[in-house]
């Protein structure tokens, strides 16, 4: 089904209960640009399916559809603990995958089994539309760090950001797309490197498609050119979003942010990590140790997906069993991030700042 063919179809909204048969629908991010298809999560199965083969991706996201799948399960009757389960386990570095089901778990806890699945629908509705206002905020502050830039230079601000931290990823918005979104929409000039991310190509595929639709210029640069565009001036900010940050500030972010963030500092550019509360992992401080780093699947890395023009198909680009390894994440340790947007505002990215931040 093309996006534009249906009406239940939002073009700015990642996961929404169809108008008529209220079940949950996505929009099939593996396909994307090339086809722009939906699918219907109808069983505990089809969520796990979605999220582990990224029909859905993006820590937000992951939470989000996760929630819907714990109402499902209730709608089923699967056993919500099984469910809770095979859920969590479906992507490791993301912590908004836990935080969202403990949320789930929590409801259940304090009601009659009757009105379970009701309560699980209202609370994964909830966390929706509060990742959608998250988001917004964190556009609202982010906004501020962009229009200085403007202020400052009077011409087209230059941002790199890595990856898809845009509204595919969450539910509306975007984290590090969300101040993008609002400097756009109050018609401050900017430009953005779009970097394509291997092996999945987040940032060729998604990115770049999200930013052609609401017309925002950018280029698309390959993984190992934003160095070469920082030494000589092309960057003026870097915004990235984070899949789990430490209490401490240190950021992972999918695999390659760290060499950004190594190069933004050797160039005095300042490097931001946009994320709302969901993404923090208040139990850890030490993110290089103590984040579960994802590895994902060869043929990531030895296939390419190309588009005909008719179809979507994959080639080899090395031998078949050429030895590989797919880390899907990596940690920017916190002395290398300038500061912090959340939806309460920007802090510098360390315990005291963050907690503070945090009334905690
Ligand atoms: O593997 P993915 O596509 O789920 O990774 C996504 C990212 O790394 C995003 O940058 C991150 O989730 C922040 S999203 C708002």
């Amino acid at each position: 089904m093309a996006l534009n063919e249906t009406d239940t179809m939002n073009f700015t909204q990642s996961i929404w209960l169809d108008k008529n048969t209220q079940e949950v629908t996505v929009i099939d991010q593996r396909k994307l640009p090339f086809e722009e298809t939906t699918q219907t999560l109808a069983t505990v199965d089809d969520v796990c399916f979605a999220i582990k083969d990224m029909v859905v991706r993006g820590a937000p996201l992951i939470g989000v559809t996760a929630a819907y799948g714990l109402y499902i399960a209730a709608k089923t009757n699967f056993d919500l603990s099984l469910a809770y389960g095979a859920l969590l386990a479906t992507r490791p570095t993301a912590i908004n995958l836990k935080w969202a089901l403990d949320s789930q778990m929590n409801v259940v806890s304090s009601i009659k089994k009757e009105d379970i699945e009701q309560a699980l629908l209202n609370n994964a509705n909830n966390i929706r539309d509060e990742d959608i206002n998250m988001c917004s905020q964190i556009g609202n502050h982010g906004f501020h760090l962009i229009k200085q830039i403007h202020e400052q230079t009077r011409r087209s601000v230059n941002i790199l950001t890595h990856c898809n931290a845009g509204w595919l990823a969450t539910v509306q918005w975007g984290t590090a797309t969300a101040p993008i979104y609002k400097a756009h929409q109050a018609g401050i000039p900017i430009h953005i490197w779009v970097d394509e991310t291997r092996p999945r190509n987040q940032g060729a595929n998604l990115t770049a498609w999200e930013l052609s639709h609401a017309g925002i210029p950018f280029h698309v640069i390959t993984d190992n050119a934003g160095g070469h565009i920082m030494q000589h001036g092309k960057v003026d900010l870097v915004l990235v979003g984070s899949d789990r940050t430490t209490a401490a500030g240190d950021v992972c972010n999918k695999i390659g942010t760290y060499l950004k963030a190594l190069a933004a500092y050797e160039n005095n550019i300042p490097f931001y990590a946009a994320l709302p509360v969901s993404t923090i992992d208040w139990s850890i401080k030490d993110g290089v140790n103590d984040i579960p780093i994802e590895e994902r699947s060869n043929e990531e890395i030895i296939f390419m997906h190309s588009y005909s023009g008719e179809r979507i198909s994959k080639s080899m680009i090395m031998p078949a069993n050429t030895p590989v390894k797919n880390y899907a994440f990596d940690v920017t340790p916190s002395r290398y991030v300038t500061g912090i947007i959340t939806e309460r505002g920007i802090c510098k990215a360390n315990e005291e700042s963050l907690k503070k931040m945090y009334g905690r």
